[in-house]
C-alpha cells in the first residue's frame, strides 16, 4: 500500500504543483474548501497517472481537520503533510486571516502529529512577509499562549489587531500570522523530534498563483526589485517543497527556508545602503 501525502490548499497554486511531484511516490489527498476546485485538481493529477482524491475541509475548523486526519489515517500511513492552505491581505478581513493562517496551522499540525508515524514530515507554508517582523519585535509571549490556551492566544492577537489603524489591519494580520508560523514550526519540531517527526516551514516570495494574482501589481513590483528581478513559478517552489519533506532531508527540522528569489536580501541591502 502506498503511503499518504495530505496537501491542504492543494486545489490550486503551489500545493497542487507539489502534488504533481509528490504523487510519484505517495497517494495524494487534496484538501480545501471549494469542492469544484478540488475535483478539477484531482482530475489533473489522475490524468497524469497519479493516485489522488479530494477531501473538502476547512483548516480553521478543528473538527473538520480532526475528521480529515482520521480519514487520511484510514487510507494508509500518512508520511507527509503539506499545509499550504492560507489567505492573503486582499482576500478577507484581519480576523479571518488570523484564524485561517495561524489557528489553521495549529489545527493541522496538532491533529496530524497524532496520526503520523516515525520518519514522517510536516511542511507549513509561511511567507516572506514573516521576515518583515524583526525577531526582537515578534510578540513571543503572545505566541506562547498558543501552546497552552488557544482561546487566550486568539483574544490577545485580536486585542493587538484592534489597536492597528483599520487600513493596516489585514496586512498586519497576515505578517503576524505568517511570523507565528515560523515560531510555531520551530516549537513543534522540538516537541515532536524525538518521535521521529520532522516539522519545517517554507516562506515563499511572490509566486504566479491565484493568490499571487490577487495581490497584484504591488506584489509583482516587490518581486521585480528582488535579487532575481522576477516572480517565481509555482513549479520552482514545488520542487523545494518536495525535497524538504523527502527522506533526503532527514536531518532538517525546526527551520524555515526563505524561498523568495532574493526579495528580502534586496530589501535589506537597500535599507543598509540608505542608512549609510
Ligand atoms: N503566491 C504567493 O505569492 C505567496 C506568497 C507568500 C506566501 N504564500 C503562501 O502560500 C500558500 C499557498 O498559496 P498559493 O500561492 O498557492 O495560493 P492559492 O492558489 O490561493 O492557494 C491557497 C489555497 O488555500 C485554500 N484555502 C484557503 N483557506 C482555506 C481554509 N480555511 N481551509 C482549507 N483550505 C483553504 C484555497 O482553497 P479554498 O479557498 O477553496 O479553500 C486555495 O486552494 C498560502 O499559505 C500563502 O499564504 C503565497
Amino acid at each position: 500500500m502506498k503511503s499518504i501525502c495530505v496537501i491542504s490548499g492543494g486545489g490550486s497554486g503551489m500545493g497542487l504543483e507539489a502534488a504533481k511531484i509528490l504523487g510519484r511516490k505517495h497517494k495524494i489527498i487534496l484538501m480545501g474548501r471549494t469542492v469544484a476546485k478540488l475535483e478539477n485538481a484531482v482530475k489533473q493529477l489522475r490524468d497524469a497517472g497519479i493516485e489522488a482524491e479530494a477531501y473538502p475541509a476547512d483548516a480553521s475548523h478543528r473538527e473538520s481537520v480532526r475528521q480529515l486526519a482520521a480519514y487520511a489515517s484510514q487510507q494508509g500511513e500518512v508520511k507527509v503533510l503539506i499545509h499550504a492552505a492560507g489567505v492573503s491581505p486582499h482576500m478577507t478581513d484581519a480576523q479571518k486571516i488570523f484564524e485561517i493562517n495561524a489557528i489553521g496551522t495549529m489545527n493541522m499540525d496538532e491533529e496530524f502529529v497524532k496520526i503520523m508515524p516515525e520518519g514522517s514530515c510536516i511542511l507549513n507554508v509561511s511567507s516572506m512577509s514573516a521576515y518583515m517582523l524583526p525577531a526582537d519585535k515578534a510578540p513571543k509571549q503572545i505566541y506562547k499562549l498558543s501552546l497552552s490556551d488557544a482561546e487566550a492566544f486568539r483574544l490577545a492577537v485580536n486585542q493587538m489587531l484592534s489597536q492597528v489603524p483599520p487600513e493596516q489591519q489585514t496586512g498586519t494580520a497576515y505578517t503576524l500570522s505568517k511570523n507565528f508560523v515560523l515560531w510555531y514550526t520551530a516549537r513543534m519540531a522540538v516537541k515532536f523530534g524525538k518521535q521521529g517527526i520532522r516539522i519545517v516551514s517554507i516562506s515563499p516570495g511572490t509566486f504566479k498563483t491565484p493568490m499571487g494574482e490577487i495581490e497584484g501589481k504591488e506584489a509583482a513590483s516587490f518581486a521585480e526589485r528582488g535579487a532575481l528581478g522576477r516572480m517565481g513559478e509555482p513549479e520552482e517552489i514545488a520542487e523545494m517543497m518536495a525535497f524538504m519533506v523527502s527522506d533526503e532531508c532527514s536531518y532538517l527540522t525546526g527551520v524555515d527556508i526563505l524561498y523568495d528569489g532574493g526579495s528580502v536580501a534586496a530589501l535589506q541591502a537597500m535599507r543598509e545602503d540608505r542608512a549609510q
